[in-house]
């Protein structure tokens, strides 16, 4: 009974701190690898309870990293993100109206996920791309000169 007791399943946390000697001087490193291993880009509560556990630290000091962090989700993402351009070049041609028909598309709104976890929507400011304004990126792809008639087809592809 006793060595059935000690064959416990090891978490993506323990690995992670064990790479790292489970120094706390390298907590953000830890949480970046989490997140890097977990199939939807978050990190589980789990996963910081573990880890604050393993490290014999306070699970709030934890918590406190992973949200002061914009680059932490807390919550889990699409298996496609969508950065849809709200800066000025874009938001002139129209992207307004852009965002309106992914989100309803989607039915999600800005910042939010599909509930079948495929689809993340956000906006962004500007990825550099102006002149082909209305612009999305989709998973590191862009996607220029968007209307709102061109959003299902273009979904499609990710479907
Ligand atoms: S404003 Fe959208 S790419 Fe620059």
């Amino acid at each position: 009974m006793g060595a059935m007791m000690s064959a416990e399943t090891t978490t993506v946390s323990q690995e992670v701190a064990a790479l790292y000697d489970h120094d706390p001087a390298h907590l953000i490193a830890m949480l970046q690898e989490i997140q890097k291993r977990n199939r939807n880009r978050y990190l589980p509560r789990p996963e910081l309870e573990s880890l604050a556990a393993v490290l014999q630290i306070p699970v709030t000091r934890v918590f406190r990293i992973a949200t002061f962090f914009k680059a932490f989700n807390l919550e889990p993402k699409g298996e496609h993100m969508i950065s849809l351009c709200l800066g000025t070049a874009c938001h002139v041609r129209g992207a307004a109206r852009v965002l309106e028909a992914f989100a309803g598309e989607l039915k999600i709104s800005g910042g939010g996920t599909t509930a079948d976890l495929k689809f993340s929507l956000e906006t962004v400011n500007c990825v550099g791309a102006c002149a082909l304004g209305p612009v999305a990126v989709i998973d590191d792809a862009y996607y220029g000169e968007l209307e709102p008639e061109k959003v299902p087809e273009l979904l499609k592809q990710f479907r």
